[in-house]
């Protein structure tokens, strides 16, 4: 079965703590979070102080999708009980091994994200550090965008260079998820994915996640 991230990027903020228990009450496998910095992406979130007003609060893991320039600045500050993952992208590190070293050193999972224009091929000499790999199925910086087609050839380069070099890192896909699009990501081999709109735009969100797990 697949897991599902929702991502509270499209949560109503006014009442957080209201969805959490929606997505904990649908089967959601962790919290997914979008963090902005309207540099490496043109918009902003939310950081640190949010997920910290969260502590105690819930079990579900925290999966930190982190859309900044230069992360080393900020990923200590997303060490929190419940992180599991922490996300950087690759096109926003210049040294990648190493960021990916100063994550685990942390005792947390890493991951690197790649833009929909940046090949799987460029993570073959980190692909065994690595945790998770994110493919992004849209652009980041918004939630509710058109998902990219090409997400699926590139899910299946992404598994066979996985398999090639014995990597035990997860696939996780970020953007345009629905029915639709879940069923296809899962035969295409994704591990994780991420819905934010699909989910909380709809009537019954812990319904919704439900029924994307068992797509
Ligand atoms: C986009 C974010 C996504 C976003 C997905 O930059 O990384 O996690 O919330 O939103 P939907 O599911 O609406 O495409
Ligand atoms: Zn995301």
């Amino acid at each position: 079965m697949v897991k599902i991230a929702p991502s509270i990027l499209s949560a109503d903020f006014s009442d957080l703590m209201g969805d959490i228990r929606k997505i904990e009450l649908g089967g959601g496998d962790y919290i997914h979070v979008d963090v902005m910095d309207g540099h490496f992406v043109p918009n902003i979130t939310y950081g640190a102080p949010v997920l910290k007003c969260l502590n105690g609060k819930t079990d579900l893991p925290y999966d930190i999708h982190l859309m900044i320039e230069d992360p080393d600045r900020f990923i200590k500050d997303f060490v929190m009980p419940n992180t599991e993952f922490i996300v950087v992208h690759k096109e926003a590190c210049i040294h990648l091994d190493r960021t990916i070293e100063f994550i685990k050193s942390f005792g947390v999972k890493a991951g690197v994200a790649l833009n929909p224009a940046t090949p799987p091929e460029t993570l073959e000499y980190v692909i065994n550090k690595l945790d998770l790999i994110l493919v992004m199925s849209v652009n980041p910086g918004f939630g509710g965008q058109k998902f990219i087609e090409n997400t699926y050839k590139k899910t299946l380069r992404l598994k066979e260079l996985i398999e090639r070099k014995n990597s035990e890192a997860l696939i996780q896909i970020d953007g345009g998820v629905n029915y639709e699009t879940a069923k296809k990501l899962f035969d295409c081999g994704a591990d994780i994915l991420v819905a934010g709109s699909f989910i909380f735009n709809s009537d019954n969100s812990s319904q919704t996640i439900s029924r994307l797990k068992h797509c």
